[in-house]
């Protein structure tokens, strides 16, 4: 066939041939995990466009500890029988708005709504819980055997200030368990994200707390108002806000001047009923028979409105609890929103986990993702007849299970051979002009440098004998 072709009259790309460009910066280093969420806004103009702010790309050399985070989530998953549930990135606000509650931050500061062009008023979601009640609900899986035990895995939207392991699209995975009230099913979704995180290397210990039932938190939320009046001069505004319309939520500030107001407040669990402190008992039971390290903390609340009965947040272990750090993750009991959001009742409860802080504290406990992506082989080849032969040697390899990789585009022989070193390939495949000639290869085995002939068309199965795979 002739290699003389006529370019088709389509074969120029609109703006072709590029102006010139100005040359780029360098991309920042990778070991700056939040340099892109953190980095300067372009001024507009003919600079490149960035990502938005607290967003960033996830580059191919970071790409190893998501498949790391991601196959330990599958592992665990599978092994305490949870099903995958994805749901869309966008929803209806009100299904926020009803589910975390008007006075939390996320609803109040840090939702990423809009109008769309049909008049809806949508929003990026910025948490998993509201949105797998709904599929909950919608998908009748109610009348499925109970408990339903699902997991969810993708990027959370909040317009929060960015900075360390603080992003605004952050990635989560988590899981949520419909229909069983027993305080095992609480033990078991801690357990989990002990797990999880003990498997991957990271010493973890939960915070623990319960916000008993609607009954018990009643009373206490008097006491707790009576106690916030009694200071409302030295609250911050947002926190004489929260004391008008929800004061659970004063719990959450972290405001610096709140902080020792908040140390003396009264404690929720000095205010449950019989049956909510027996549920917190037999879960720290449970925890205690399954040797998961916690920690008892009177002032966990967490920012959102649905919960009742346990909550908890995943920390660093050896950490002091009032001192301020980001939780790895957290999650609790929400047994009224299956309910609140049209459902039939139905007790839940969950955690989400954010991957980000994960790799994180991969990155800075230099724990390194352990996976072997070697390839089995590396067809290096010299000469366009030769790289056509190799390029079908590749598809018939790839295709019979074995690892093969090749660069087609690189020319030099040692070139390839260093790439093929680089890589790790256990065989290197040659195929130069003289090989073409003869119809064989040379097959060299990186280990032990020992290099031997076979016809070009038996290399296939050759090489799959050397592996194991014929
Ligand atoms: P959350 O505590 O708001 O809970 O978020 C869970 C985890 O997501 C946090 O502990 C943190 O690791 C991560 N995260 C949250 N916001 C950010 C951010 N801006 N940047 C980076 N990471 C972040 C929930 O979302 C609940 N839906 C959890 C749950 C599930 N409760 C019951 N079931």
């Amino acid at each position: 066939m002739s290699t003389k072709m006529k370019k088709p009259a389509s074969a120029k790309p609109k703006g072709f041939p590029p102006k010139k460009q100005k040359p780029q910066k360098a991309a920042a280093a990778p070991a700056a995990a939040d340099a892109q969420a953190q980095a300067p806004r372009p001024t507009g103009g003919r600079a490149t466009p960035q990502t938005p702010r607290g967003m960033r790309d996830i580059v191919p050399s970071e790409q190893r500890y998501w498949r790391h985070i991601y196959k330990k989530v599958e592992e665990l998953t599978a092994a305490y029988g949870y099903e995958r549930l994805d749901t869309p990135i966008l929803e209806d606000t009100s299904l926020f708005v009803r589910s975390a509650g008007k006075q939390s931050d996320v609803v109040e500061k840090e939702m990423f709504s809009f109008i769309d062009k049909g008049n809806e008023n949508v929003t990026m979601r910025p948490e998993g819980t509201a949105p797998l009640v709904r599929a909950y609900i919608n998908h009748g899986m109610v009348n499925l055997p109970q408990p339903v035990k699902l997991y969810y895995w993708g990027p959370m939207f909040r317009y929060e200030r960015p900075q360390h392991g603080r992003f605004r699209q952050h990635n989560q995975f988590g899981v949520e368990v419909f229909g069983d009230p027993s305080p095992v099913q609480d033990c078991e979704v801690i357990l989990l994200a002990h797990l999880f995180y003990k498997e991957l290397g990271i010493k973890t210990a939960i915070h623990i707390n319960s916000l008993g039932c609607n009954q018990c938190r009643q009373g206490y939320q008097a006491e707790l108002s009576a106690y916030y009046r009694s200071k409302r001069s030295q609250l911050c505004e947002d926190c004489k806000r929260r004391l008008a319309k929800n004061p659970l939520r004063l719990l959450d500030c972290k405001e610096a001047s709140c902080q020792p107001i908040k140390e003396a407040a009264p404690h929720i669990v000095d205010f449950l009923d019989e049956d909510c402190k027996n549920h917190l008992m037999r879960v720290l039971e449970y925890l205690d028979d399954l040797q998961v390290p916690y920690v008892l903390n009177p002032h966990l609340v967490r920012g959102f409105d649905y919960y009742n009965r346990t909550v908890f947040e995943i920390m660093l272990a050896d950490e002091n609890p009032e001192s301020g750090q980001t939780a790895l993750g957290g999650g609790g009991r929400y047994d009224n929103l299956v309910e609140q959001l049209g459902g039939r009742p139905t007790p839940a409860c969950g955690f989400g986990i954010g991957v980000e802080r994960v790799i994180l504290q991969l990155k800075a406990q230099q724990i390194e993702p352990q996976e072997d992506r070697r390839p089995d082989i590396f067809l290096a080849q010299l000469g366009d007849q030769a790289r056509r032969k190799a390029f079908m040697l590749f598809e018939e390899l790839r295709a019979s299970g074995v690892h093969a990789a090749a660069n087609f585009s690189k020319g030099a022989l040692k070139g390839q051979l260093e790439i093929a070193n680089r890589l790790g390939a256990k065989y290197t495949v040659i195929l130069g002009q003289k090989e073409v000639l003869d119809g064989t290869v040379l097959i060299r085995d990186m280990e032990s440098g020992m290099q031997e002939i076979v016809l070009y068309d038996k290399a296939g199965m050759e090489i799959k004998k050397k592996l194991g795979k014929a």
